[in-house]
């Protein structure tokens, strides 16, 4: 059976570094992401016994090896869980898209995975309830897990070791806060370091990394209660508080896993200099250069007309708070 589904971006304000589980994929400390109408991945999964391979195409190209045996290996996790009798997996043709630049730090995983869960567990006719899928999602990606749902979204750190309760949940729906995330592509590229790499260096080698995960719960908290109260001000802070730690930790790897090019910089001193001058606004950075500033609606405009004229900012995305991933109409 073939099943089409659409999921979102999301963009962490308390974030996923590092994980406790390698093989189950486990991270090290729990997050907390708004989920974005404005970047979208669309995946059709059809199960097909007359394949000899399993076909993918990734925005109209075939993928390179490892992420194709990416993919497959998704397509086995998702088949196991489902059919526990043991038996062959049929190959499946997977055709994905994104509408916006692929691995730039732009959470294309999280959306990635997110709909190829949907996609696939409803091709295999499963009953998946959202808790399944967001455990699944986590599998491929940590912070697919987050796409599964909309608005406000907390991932669990989980207690367990088989990760059965790390799974994500919708804190708030969308309309709870108009707040909007515009992203300031600084380059479009591939990134150099993936989150992967760059987290697991960080693990291994960063003498910052256990003050990082030391200070994730009390980030949380303080940013549960600041969206709780809808103050702005408090949230900006625990958000850039935790993207700087983030990458502080990063960058004291070995070597250092340095993710800012000139106009991060010169975009996260635009957003500083704007919420000086009294706007509700506010950054973070993820494992690439790419700067989203967080605001309330109202000043969104006056945001992206300043946020464009830092120097190498190419272009703005805008999004407003989007919905979790679903089935589309194949
Ligand atoms: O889901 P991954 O493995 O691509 O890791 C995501 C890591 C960050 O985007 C940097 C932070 C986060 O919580 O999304």
């Amino acid at each position: 059976m073939q099943s089409t589904a659409i999921a979102h971006a999301n963009i962490a304000l308390i974030k996923y570094w590092g994980k406790r589980d390698k093989a189950l994929n486990l991270p090290a400390t729990g997050s907390l992401s708004l989920t974005l109408d404005g970047l979208n991945t669309t995946t059709s999964v059809d199960f097909d016994s007359a394949l000899e391979a399993d076909r993918i195409l990734l925005n109209s190209e075939t993928p390179d090896r490892q992420a194709a045996s990416r993919i497959s290996a998704f397509l086995d996790l998702v088949y196991r869980y489902f059919h526990s009798s043991g038996d062959q997996r049929p190959f499946a043709s997977v055709t994905s898209g994104n509408n916006f630049p692929t691995a730039a730090g732009l959470a294309s995983s999280a959306s990635g995975f997110a709909a190829l869960a949907v996609a696939a567990a409803h091709a295999l006719n499963a009953n998946a309830n959202p808790e399944q899928l967001s455990m699944l999602a986590r599998r491929g990606s940590g912070s697919a897990a987050r796409s599964i749902y909309g608005g406000i979204v907390e991932m669990a750190h989980g207690q367990r070791a088989d990760g059965l309760d790390c799974i994500a949940s919708q804190l708030h729906k969308p309309d709870y806060w108009n707040l909007n995330v515009l992203i300031a592509v600084t380059d479009a590229g591939s990134k150099k370091v993936s989150s992967t790499d760059g987290m697991q260096l960080t693990m291994e080698t960063s003498p910052y990394y256990q003050a990082w995960v030391a200070g994730a719960e009390a980030d949380l908290a303080s940013a549960r209660q600041a969206i709780a109260a809808r103050d702005f001000e408090a949230l900006a802070s625990v958000t850039e508080f935790s993207t700087l730690k983030m990458h502080a930790s990063a960058l004291a790897a070995q070597p250092g896993v340095i993710y800012w090019n000139a106009a991060t910089l010169a975009a996260v001193h635009c957003i500083r200099e704007l919420r000086s001058d009294g706007l509700p606004v506010c950054f973070t950075m993820d494992a690439g250069p790419q700067v989203k500033a967080i605001c309330t609606a109202d000043v969104a405009d006056q945001v992206s007309e300043k946020l464009q004229q830092a120097p190498g900012v190419v272009r703005i995305i805008s999004c407003s708070l989007g919905d979790g991933a679903r089935l589309q109409p194949s």
